[in-house]
């Protein structure tokens, strides 16, 4: 009897590699999987029960056992486990075969793996996957990358086990070469701007307004409710629940005030400022995220930079249903600044994406699915290529009816002494945005005074330069 062959296979067994592996195989495909933690790949055989999974004890017999061309996903951590694990791949593959890189990998590492392998005949894919565990087992979003001839061969399984919103698979065709980790780079961004606004609206209300965790988890399970639906907000509620075995305390209140990252945000962030494309509240996650670490510093600056700031006296729920508004429109920002930098970045790399298909398939799976994706979704439908988001009648609407929420808060954050970096980036991308003119004629008439860069003229064309003395 022939030895039965597995249609795709996974190295790397980790909580994400293992549920996808599961998810596989209870959509009806057979699927082999390897880590080289061997515990990892007795634990795969444990949970694989009678579904068709092979959990291979060597690279050589997981290899051996797929059918050809075979269909090779990684989830190995980014950066130099990716290429070791290439490298070790390599000499037991065959021309036609197909590696998926499943991970967070930076986009430009894909595009030159992808180059190198195509030299050996190897194809090569970068798929972004969000959803975290929970995704991985019962449906994520996917965001494929690669030649697209060649995605036709996993499309069956990549739509079986994505999430699936209003019967449709979320997951597309993104584009080739780095493509798809570009798009999940670019979810990431966002999902560091939308937690810090999250953290942001937290703070006011702890610190600012007094609110016990209780309270504040009734007050994210309202916003999560309505127009601010979003599972980042709904993780939110049950968070402040959430009581620790060990103290018997609210867990959220023994974490440590530190905020870690593998660098997604980050990355998104230096690459809008390649594009010189505006993504404030992006770059303030990531820059919040850094002064958090701080924690010794900040702890010593506390005591050394002491100032006195009044108390809040007021009514509590007139700033919470402002903080609601204010949040709202800030998320439509961060989702603003994001797709701005993913249309140009898609001209740049010529990626030609679609940026319905992109918010389409966010719609479920990922870490920033939100009911407002659904108006973000409309408005690349009815306008394909539209520069930004804030331009889309509903959606500019929807942030002019709430600005004055947005103004409220800042301005009582500021006068409480709470940071809020990010729904002031928000506030000052929307007023800088719908600027006709700005002081940027300063600076032309400064770098021109002081370099003798030259400047332009708002009444007639070309390059000038003035003897500023
Ligand atoms: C997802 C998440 C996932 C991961 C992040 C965390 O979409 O499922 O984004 O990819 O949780 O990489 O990123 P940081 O460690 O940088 O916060």
């Amino acid at each position: 009897m022939a030895k039965q062959k597995y249609e795709i296979g996974m190295v790397g067994l980790g909580v994400m590699g293992r549920n996808l592996v599961l998810n596989i195989a209870d959509h009806g495909f057979s699927a082999s999987g390897y880590d080289k933690d061997l515990s990892k790949v007795q634990e795969l055989q444990t949970e694989a029960g009678s579904r068709t999974i092979n959990a291979a004890q060597s690279l050589k017999e997981f290899v051996s056992v797929l059918s050809t061309p075979r269909a090779i996903m990684m989830l190995v951590p980014a950066g130099q486990v990716v290429d070791t694990v290439i490298r070790e791949l390599i000499p037991l593959l065959e021309k036609g075969d197909l590696i998926i890189d499943a991970g967070n990998s930076h986009f430009k590492d894909t595009d030159l793996r992808s180059k190198s392998l195509a030299e050996k005949g190897i194809l090569y894919m970068g798929v972004g996957i969000s959803g975290g565990e929970a995704g991985a087992r019962h449906g994520p979003s996917l965001m494929p990358g690669g030649p697209k001839e060649i995605y036709e061969r996993v499309k069956p399984i990549f739509e079986a086990i994505a999430a699936h919103v209003d019967g449709k698979p979320c997951v597309a065709y993104i584009g080739h070469g780095s493509a798809g980790h570009y798009v999940k780079m670019i979810h990431n961004g966002i999902e560091y701007g939308l937690m810090q606004l999250i953290a942001e609206s937290y703070d006011v209300m702890k610190r600012g307004l007094g609110l016990s965790d209780e309270e504040l988890s009734v007050v994210y399970s309202n916003w999560n409710e309505a127009e601010l639906n979003a599972y980042l907000i709904e993780i939110t509620s049950h968070i402040f629940r959430k009581v620790d075995e060990r103290t018997g305390k609210q867990l959220i209140d023994v974490i440590l005030d530190e905020a870690k990252q593998k660098g997604t945000g980050m990355w998104t962030s230096q690459d809008a400022m390649d594009l010189q494309v505006p993504t404030s509240v992006i770059d303030a996650a990531v820059v919040t995220r850094n002064l958090s670490v701080l924690k010794s510093e900040r702890e010593a600056a506390s005591k050394n930079l002491k100032v006195r700031m009044p108390r809040f006296k007021g009514d509590r729920d007139v700033i919470v249903n402002q903080l609601r508004g204010a949040i709202y429109i800030s998320m439509i920002i961060t989702y603003a600044q994001g797709m701005a930098q993913l249309r140009v970045a898609s001209q740049v790399h010529d990626y030609n994406i679609n940026l319905e298909d992109v918010t389409r398939i966010w719609r479920g799976g990922c870490i920033i699915r939100a009911a407002m994706l659904e108006d973000i979704q409309t408005a690349f439908h009815a306008q394909p290529n539209l520069p930004n988001l804030l331009n889309d009648v509903q959606l500019g609407q929807a942030v002019i009816s709430k600005h004055n929420d947005l103004r409220a808060v800042v301005g009582l954050a500021v006068k409480l002494g709470l940071p809020i970096p990010g729904l002031m980036a928000s506030l000052a991308y929307f007023d800088g945005y719908r600027s006709a003119w700005l002081p940027a004629n300063l600076i032309q008439a400064q770098r021109d005074d002081f370099g003798a860069h030259t400047y332009e003229r708002v009444d007639a064309r070309g390059d000038f330069h003035t003897n500023w003395e």
